[in-house]
């Protein structure tokens, strides 16, 4: 296989996005839509990975590179030089580089910048930075439609040594061509493609073709440096337009393919807040459908959004309007009631989260744990940290934090345990709470297994309650209680008898 570099374009301002942010820093799936074409490049292995910025260039790069190294440490733990191996997760040994493009003159002037980083002998594969959902084997088919119809056909004629591949362009067929560039067949072989002509500049009877150049193409390096460089902007908007490189390839007698696919998904790209939305609706749409094909029961596939990677095991249910963000693992016979947000979490087999759970784990190396068989919600909230062990219960509007709960204990009533482990079979009461934090410092709680903290208890850290031990409820414990003890702090109960309530003075 011949090496390919990878050139992306995303030096245009992204005026309609009506935005500070750069466009191609739009999220998609939570992913920043340049990281998804990164991510493309890196699965078709490419050798060299060259950005092409210009409007708020810093912020671009710094996007670029954040992603770039989020995405190799997340894979392959490899440095910006590239993942540390290609073997056992396909991640590429890409570099990453920079060609910065002032002013903006159009596509063909961006490509002319990034030229001189290229190295000869191999492939050059033009991307979009706003184009995200490009599938890898779409580009590899792409590519390889390049490398074999360039090897079959001996007429082409580039300089002696070049490697023989042909120029070949990503088309897609659509009723709706409206403002895309046309290609042109020649009339005798429409075999052959001759041109491509861009919306203002085609001809009323051009206009109506409906196959059209979607942005991205490949050609040998050494032939596409030559056609850039040879571009003019001779032309309605004075641009120079990569599109010329046709002329060029024909010129030079390259032969020009296309690879045409019918799903306009693949290849739109991202103009307006409208085609943004209308892109993540398609994006889930898909994420869910893949989903379902591994088992999972999805109650709804238009009501799910993964923002991150979520993997089920078997006889998973989840009820609408759940957000998945970051690294979630769902292991089997797990159910998600409605209205969950969960990010970096690992749920073990057989447990159960009601509606509105919500959970925050730190990151996909720090996750929250639910263990197996566990009842979690409706409205609990787990934050970082929470490791619930098998068949713990955690109830309505209990928050955990930092906190480790033992096989069998439970929380489920308006509770807040921070900074604190349970032992087994510990039964926290409703409306407990660990006051965890001196205004300085937090502090930890250790409840011993099988102890019964009553009601409306607040537990002052540093403390320790030992092992079935019980705290009255309203108790305010400041010190370590014994083992087996009931321990109670609030004031003996007294009742007055026949106690008249104070009345109203009359003015
Ligand atoms: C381009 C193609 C058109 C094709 C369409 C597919 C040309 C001349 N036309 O048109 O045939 O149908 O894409 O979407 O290439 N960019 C730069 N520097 C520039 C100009 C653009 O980096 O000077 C970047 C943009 O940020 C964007 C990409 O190149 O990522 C495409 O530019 P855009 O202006 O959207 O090209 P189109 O007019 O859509
Ligand atoms: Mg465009």
């Amino acid at each position: 296989m011949m090496p390919i570099d990878v050139v992306i374009m995303a030096a245009g301002k992204g005026t309609r996005m009506k935005s500070k942010i750069p466009k191609v820093l739009h999220t998609l799936g939570a992913k920043p839509l340049l990281g998804h074409v990164i991510e493309a490049a890196l699965g078709l292995l490419a050798r060299k990975i060259v950005l092409i910025t210009g409007h708020e260039s810093d912020w671009v790069r710094q996007g670029a590179v954040s992603f770039f190294e989020q995405h190799l440490n997340t894979d392959s733990k490899g440095g910006l030089d590239g993942a540390s191996n290609g073997a056992s997760n396909g991640v590429s040994k890409a570099k990453l580089e920079f060609a910065l493009q002032m002013p903006q003159l159009g596509t063909g002037h961006a490509v002319q910048q990034a030229a001189p980083l290229l190295d000869n002998g191999g492939l050059t594969l033009i991307l979009s930075g706003d184009v995200p959902l490009t599938q890898v084997q779409t580009l590899k088919s792409l590519v390889q439609a390049s490398v074999s119809c360039g090897s079959s056909n001996l007429t082409q004629t580039s300089k002696p040594g070049s490697p023989v591949c042909a120029l070949s362009l990503l088309t897609l067929n659509t009723k709706n061509p409206f403002g895309y560039g046309r290609v042109i067949r020649d009339s005798k072989d429409s075999t052959k493609i001759i041109a491509i002509v861009e919306e203002k500049d085609a001809t009323p009877e051009q206009k109506k073709i409906t196959e059209v150049y979607t942005g991205v193409l490949v050609a040998a390096t050494e032939d596409l440096r030559r056609w850039v460089n040879g571009l003019s902007n001779n032309n309605a908007q004075n641009e120079y337009y990569l599109t010329d490189v046709v002329k060029g390839a024909v010129a030079d007698g390259v032969p020009v393919s296309a690879l045409s696919i019918d799903e306009p998904l693949e290849v739109m790209g991202v103009n307006s807040p409208a085609q943004l939305a209308e892109l993540e609706r398609a994006y889930q749409l898909k994420q869910a459908h893949s989903l379902m094909q591994t088992g999972v029961r999805l109650k709804d596939p238009t009501r799910i959004d993964i923002r991150g990677a979520l993997d089920c095991g078997p006889d998973v249910e989840i009820d609408v309007n759940c957000v998945f963000k970051g690294t979630v693992k769902v292991g089997s016979q797990v159910r998600i009631g409605p209205n969950c947000v969960i990010e970096h979490a690992v749920i073990e087999d057989g447990a159960v989260l009601e509606a509105y759970t919500h959970i925050e784990g730190e990151s996909s190396l720090k996750p929250v744990r639910v263990g197996a068989l566990a009842k979690v919600g409706p409205f609990a909230r787990l934050r970082p940290g929470a490791v619930l062990g098998t068949d713990v219960h955690v109830g309505n509007f209990v928050e955990i934090k930092n906190s480790t709960l033992a096989a069998g204990a439970k929380a489920n009533h308006l509770a807040y345990v921070g900074d604190a482990v349970l032992g087994e079979r510990v039964n926290f009461g409703a409306g407990a709470i660990t006051a965890n934090y001196d205004g300085a410092n937090k502090h930890q709680t250790v409840i011993e297994q099988d102890v019964h903290i009553g009601s409306n208890s607040v537990l002052v850290a540093p403390v320790k309650i030992g092992a079935s031990g019980t705290v009255g409820a309203g108790s305010t414990i400041t010190k370590d209680t014994p083992p087996g003890a009931l321990t109670i702090t609030r004031a003996k109960q007294t009742s007055i008898a026949n106690w008249t309530r104070p009345v109203k003075e009359k003015k």
